[in-house]
């Protein structure tokens, strides 16, 4: 059993929540386990506040970190819903193990959420775009510098009230220098490095009007990864292409919903690299119909247009929107809307 410390003052009331800013407003309570001598001590959840680490803890100096993003929903009977949480379960363990951090046990995991969500079950709000998005993470807190795995660890859930990630429209630039990953290193992982060093060659982008940048890969830079906050997918003609999966690409959850989707719909989809050569020629002849980011942070989030070295595209808007077709799939199952055919609500 988890033991629980309540808050003695929520900070409900002074939450807007028709102005929410992406992961800036916290919920009342928040988990934390210890590993210390070997194993995962009792979790706690408690008020929602500050942690006293060493300067010295590992995470600051080697950047040992992993985390996960989740959502919880609430539907129109006031049950509250998580979507796919195994696979975020099995990924932060993942991402735990290639980063020499101790695999955090199952039940521990599903307990904390659920009994979070129980306490702070007000601050998920109901209608399509609401929830509340859960951020658990682990970093490694013991102190010393030596560069070596850490022999303890902190293992947290935060929950953060959300509505869009990005407001407005997106438009990406295709990388042509830096690289998100590389073969043999930790693309795969959510470690929070993986992250960390987007954020220079992003606001660069940035400068010239893009939101996002599509890494192409660390060898050749001719063939397109993924967003820095999602996977990406493309439509040229009737058919969905996608990245396959690989050490440099994160298999995402809502990536790979989308898939199982398509596939279930009868849209062609082809899992294999795409060059970018293909993704301007296809732009330049008209037959790039969409672009769109797929993730558990922004859902579904379409691509008004993207820009490739001197050169800038945009996109159409389709009628028949493969974009508004999966994310109004995914949102009705996972507010409980429609039948859960395939068992992703939990
Ligand atoms: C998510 O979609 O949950 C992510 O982890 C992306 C994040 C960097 C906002």
């Amino acid at each position: 059993m988890i033991e629980i410390q309540k808050t003695t003052e929520s900070k409900i009331d002074k939450t807007n929540f028709d102005n929410l800013a992406f992961g800036q407003v916290f919920s009342d309570h928040m988990m934390e386990c210890d590993y210390k001598d070997g194993s995962w001590q009792k979790p706690i959840i408690r008020p929602y506040g500050p942690l006293s680490l060493e300067p010295s803890a590992r995470v600051f100096h080697y950047g040992q970190a992993v985390f996960e993003g989740m959502k919880a929903y609430k539907d129109k009977d006031d049950r509250i819903w998580l979507f796919r949480p195994e696979q975020n379960f099995e990924r932060i363990n993942k991402s735990s193990a290639r980063m020499a951090i101790p695999e955090f046990p199952k039940e521990y995991f599903f307990e904390a959420l659920e009994e979070l969500l129980k306490l702070d079950k007000d601050w998920i709000k109901k209608g399509f775009g609401n929830s509340l998005y859960l951020r658990p993470f682990v970093i490694a807190t013991e102190s010393g510098v030596s560069a070596s795995a850490a022999k303890e660890y902190k293992f947290m859930i935060i929950c953060s009230p959300a509505q869009a990630y990005y407001s407005g429209e997106v438009r990406v630039k295709f990388s042509e220098k830096y690289s998100r990953a590389a073969d043999g290193g930790v693309g795969f992982a959510k470690a929070a490095g993986n992250y960390g060093a987007q954020f220079y060659p992003t606001n660069l982008a940035k400068e010239e009007g893009f939101q996002q940048i599509i890494w192409t890969d660390a060898n050749s830079h001719e063939y397109l990864e993924e967003a820095g906050t999602m996977n990406i997918f493309f439509r040229i003609g009737n058919k969905l292409v996608t990245a396959p999966t690989n050490d440099r690409i994160l298999d995402g959850v809502t990536r790979k919903s989308v898939l199982k989707l398509a596939e279930e719909n009868n849209i062609e989809v082809e899992v294999r690299r795409v060059s970018v050569q293909e993704i301007v020629e296809a732009a330049r002849k008209g037959e790039l119909k969409e672009m769109f980011g797929s993730g558990t942070a922004t859902v579904i989030n379409p691509i008004a247009g993207f820009g490739y070295k001197e050169q800038k595209f945009e996109l159409p808007n389709m009628d028949d929107s493969y974009a508004s077709f999966f994310k109004d799939t995914l949102m009705k199952i996972q507010y409980n809307e429609t039948e859960d055919l395939y068992n992703w609500t939990y």
